[in-house]
C-alpha cells in the first residue's frame, strides 16, 4: 500500500505535495520522491528512508519550481527500498512520469517483452514496467494512451502520470486500489485517500475502475471504460479531519481487520495462475525441495500462532514432521539442524529481534531458510535465503490482525507449492485449494460486514477478570492467538488450553459464571469438544462457542453461538480469528483502553 498525491494549479506544486504526502506516510514510509513540470521538463527528486528525508533534500519543496506535480510514498512491494526503487519513475525517454499504488502480477513478461524492444530499466519495481509501457503505446492521447496500457496490466494499480508532451495535464487511472479526485479553487487533486487534501477541498469525486481522470488547474474531465467522457457527481465530505487518517475508523485495529480481504486478496491472487501455485519469488529449487527432510517453524507471538497452524499444513500435506518453535527458545536450545532441514521465519515487521536471532542460528548451521515477511527489505527479508512476502500494507496497531491472517495464507500458498512441486498433492487437490484459497477473500468480507452480535456479546462480558479459549487440532492454535489479542489490548487475563488437556489441571480455575470461548471449526473433532464444553458447563461456566453455520447440536450446548461459514479445514482459522478480534476489540474499547497502543507493548519488538 502506498500514497500517491497530485497537484494541478497555479501555486508550487512541490511544497503542497509534502504536506499531503506527510498524512499518507501511514500508508507506506520506507521512500517517497516527486516529479514536477517545470519550463516542459520532468523535474525527479525521489529517496530512501522516511519523507522527511525528501522535505530536506528539496528545502521543503522550494527547490522544485513548477505548478503541475505527482508524489508517492512508498510501501515496498517489488524491489527493495532504495533511491532508484523509489516512485515517481520515469519512462525511458523521460517523456512520462509514473507514480503507482497496488501490484502488477504480470510486471515481469511485460518487462521483458519491453527489454527487448530497447527498454532500458533503472530499477526492480514492477511500477517502472507501468511508465515504459505509457511510453511504448504513446499516441499523442494521454487518456488513450493510459487506457491502452492499462489493458495489459493484470492487478491492481492507482496511477498519477505527467507527461512532458501535455505539460498542463495530470492524467489518473485506477484498479482495486482506491483513487479520489479532488476539486479546489483554480486547482484540483489526485489523492490516494481523501484525509490528506481535507486542508485543501470537500469536494472530492472517487474513481471507480477503468475510469481515467484528467486534470488541469481549471478543469477535470472524466472518461469512462470505453474512453467516452462523462459527468461525475462529486460528493462533500463532512468527516473530521483525525478520524478520517483512519479512513473513518475510530482505531486503525478496526481499518486494518478490515482491510483483511484486500490484504488476503494481494497475497494470493498473484500467487495462482493458470491452475498453478507460482511462488517465482521464493526460486526454490525442486530437487532440494523434495530432500527436505524436517521443516522448523520459529516466531514470537501472533507468528508463532500463525506457525502451528503451518505445522498441521505440512505434516498433513507434505507428510514431513515439523517442529513449531518460540523464537525466543529456538535460539538457546540447541536445535538439531542439519543441512536437508528447512527453517521457516515468520515475521510481520521483519525486526523482531528473537526471530532474527533465530535466523542467524539456522544460518550458522548451513541450514537454509525461509522467509515470511510483511516489511520489504526489513532484516528478516534480506538475510533469509528465500522471502514471500505477505501484501498486507502497512499494519500500525501493535495488535496484529491483517499480518496475521495474511500470515496463514502464506503458509498455504509454500505448502501447496511445496506439495505442487514435489507431487505430494494430485492436481485436483491442488485446484481445490485454488478454489478455496481465491474464495476467502469475499468469505472474510461476509464475515466482517456484521459485527452486531460480536459486539452484543463483548456488551456482555468485557467486565469479566478471566476468559478461558480452548480448541483441539488447529482450533487449539487458534485459541492461543484469540487469548493473545483478548489479553494484549483487554488486559483482561486469559489463557488457551488444548481442550483435552483441561482436565489436567485447568478445570479446578472453572466455575460458575467463568467464561470459556470454544473454537469448533474442525468437523472431525467436534464430538470430542462437544464433550469437553459439557465438561465446563457442568462447572458453571458460560460458553460462546465459534461454530460452522448450521452445527444446531454444539448450538443447543452452549450459551452463545458464533456460526461461520465452511470453506476447509486449513482455512477456517482465517475465518474463525475474524470474530476473536472483533471480540477483543469492542471489550477492549467498552474498557477504555487505548486500543492501537496498549500499555507496555510495541509493535515490533527490536529487543531480546
Ligand atoms: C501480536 O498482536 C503482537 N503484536 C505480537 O505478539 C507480535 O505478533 C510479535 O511481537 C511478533 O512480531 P513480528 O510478527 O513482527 O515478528
Amino acid at each position: 500500500m502506498c500514497g500517491i498525491m497530485g497537484y494541478a494549479g497555479h501555486r508550487q506544486a512541490a511544497p503542497i505535495l509534502l504536506e499531503a504526502l506527510k498524512k499518507l506516510e501511514y500508508r507506506g514510509y520506507d521512500s517517497a520522491g516527486m516529479a514536477v513540470i517545470d519550463r516542459g521538463a520532468i523535474q525527479v527528486r525521489k529517496t530512501r528512508g522516511r519523507l522527511q528525508l525528501l522535505a530536506n533534500m528539496t528545502a521543503d519543496g522550494r527547490d522544485m519550481p513548477g505548478s503541475m506535480g505527482i508524489g508517492h510514498t512508498r510501501w515496498a512491494t517489488h524491489g527493495e527500498p532504495s533511491d532508484r526503487n523509489s516512485h515517481p519513475h520515469l519512462s525511458h525517454n523521460g517523456h512520462f512520469a509514473v507514480v503507482h499504488n497496488g501490484i502488477i502480477e504480470n510486471y515481469r513478461p511485460l518487462k521483458e517483452m519491453l527489454i527487448l524492444k530497447g527498454y532500458v530499466f533503472r530499477s526492480d519495481t514492477d511500477s517502472e514496467v507501468i511508465s515504459n509501457l505509457i511510453e511504448f503505446y504513446d499516441q499523442g492521447d494521454l487518456v488513450k494512451t493510459l487506457m491502452t496500457a492499462a489493458q495489459h496490466l493484470e492487478g491492481s494499480y492507482a496511477l498519477g502520470v505527467l507527461s512532458v508532451d501535455e505539460p498542463d495535464v495530470i492524467a489518473a487511472i485506477r484498479k482495486d486500489s482506491p483513487l479520489i479526485v479532488g476539486r479546489g479553487e483554480k486547482e484540483n487533486y489526485i489523492v490516494s485517500d481523501i484525509p490528506a487534501i481535507l486542508n485543501l477541498t470537500r469536494e472530492v469525486y472517487l474513481l471507480e475502475d477503468g475510469e481515467v481522470a484528467l486534470l488541469t488547474p481549471e478543469s477535470i474531465v472524466f472518461h469512462n471504460a470505453y474512453g467516452d467522457r462523462f459527468e461525475k457527481e462529486p460528493f462533500h465530505v463532512d468527516w473530521d479531519v483525525s478520524a478520517a487518517e483512519k479512513g473513518g475508523y475510530e482505531h486503525f485495529m478496526m481499518k486494518e481487520m478490515m482491510e483483511q480481504p484486500a490484504a488476503l486478496r494481494e497475497t494470493i491472487r498473484p500467487r495462482i495462475k493458470d491452475g498453478r501455485f507460482i511462488l517465482d519469488d521464493l526460486k526454490l529449487d525442486p530437487d532440494w525441495i523434495r530432500h527436505i527432510s524436517m521443516v522448523y517453524i520459529v516466531a514470537c507471538g501472533s507468528a508463532y500462532h500463525a506457525g502451528r497452524l503451518g505445522k498441521n499444513l505440512l505434516e498433513s500435506k507434505l507428510g514431513i514432521p515439523v517442529e513449531v518453535d518460540i523464537a525466543s527458545e529456538f535460539r538457546y536450545r540447541r536445535p538439531i539442524l542439519k543441512p536437508d532441514h528447512l527453517v521457516i521465519i515468520i515475521s510481520q515487521s521483519g525486526e523482531t529481534a528473537d526471530s532474527i536471532a533465530a535466523l542467524r542460528e539456522a544460518k550458522a548451521h548451513g541450514v537454509r531458510t525461509l522467509a515470511i515477511v510483511n516489511v520489504v527489505g526489513s532484516t528478516i527479508a534480506r538475510e533469509a535465503d528465500y522471502t514471500l512476502y505477505t501484501w498486507a500494507g502497512p499494519e500500525i496497531a501493535v495488535a496484529t490482525t491483517k499480518g496475521y491472517t495474511s500470515q496463514i495464507a502464506a503458509l498455504v500458498l509454500v505448502t501447496m507449492y511445496l506439495a505442487q512441486e514435489t507431487g505430494k498433492m494430485s492436481d485436483e487437490e491442488l485446484g481445490e485449494a485454488q478454489e478455496m484459497l481465491l474464495r476467502l477473500p469475499e468469505v472474510t468480507e461476509g464475515v466482517l460486514s456484521d459485527h452486531r452480535e460480536v459486539q452484543r456479546l463483548a456488551s456482555l462480558f468485557f467486565n469479566c477478570k478471566d476468559i478461558y479459549f480452548v480448541g483441539r487440532g488447529i482450533d487449539f492454535s487458534l485459541s492461543l492467538e484469540g487469548s493473545l489479542k483478548l489479553k494484549e489490548i483487554s488486559y483482561i487475563h486469559s489463557e488457551a488450553q488444548a481442550a483435552g488437556e483441561l482436565k489436567h489441571g485447568t478445570i479446578s480455575l472453572i466455575q460458575p459464571g467463568t467464561l470459556v470461548i470454544a473454537l469448533v471449526t474442525q468437523k472431525r473433532l467436534r464430538e470430542k469438544m462437544q464433550s469437553n464444553i459439557q465438561e465446563v458447563k457442568a462447572r458453571g461456566a458460560v460458553v460462546i462457542a465459534i461454530t460452522l453455520q448450521g452445527d444446531e447440536d454444539i448450538k443447543h450446548v452452549v450459551d452463545h453461538s458464533l456460526p461461520i461459514p465452511y470453506l476447509s479445514d486449513e482455512l477456517q482459522p482465517v475465518i474463525a480469528i475474524l470474530l476473536l478480534q472483533l471480540f477483543a476489540y469492542y471489550v477492549a474499547a467498552l474498557n477504555g483502553n487505548d486500543v492501537d497502543k496498549p500499555r507496555n507493548l510495541a509493535k515490533s519488538v527490536t529487543v531480546e
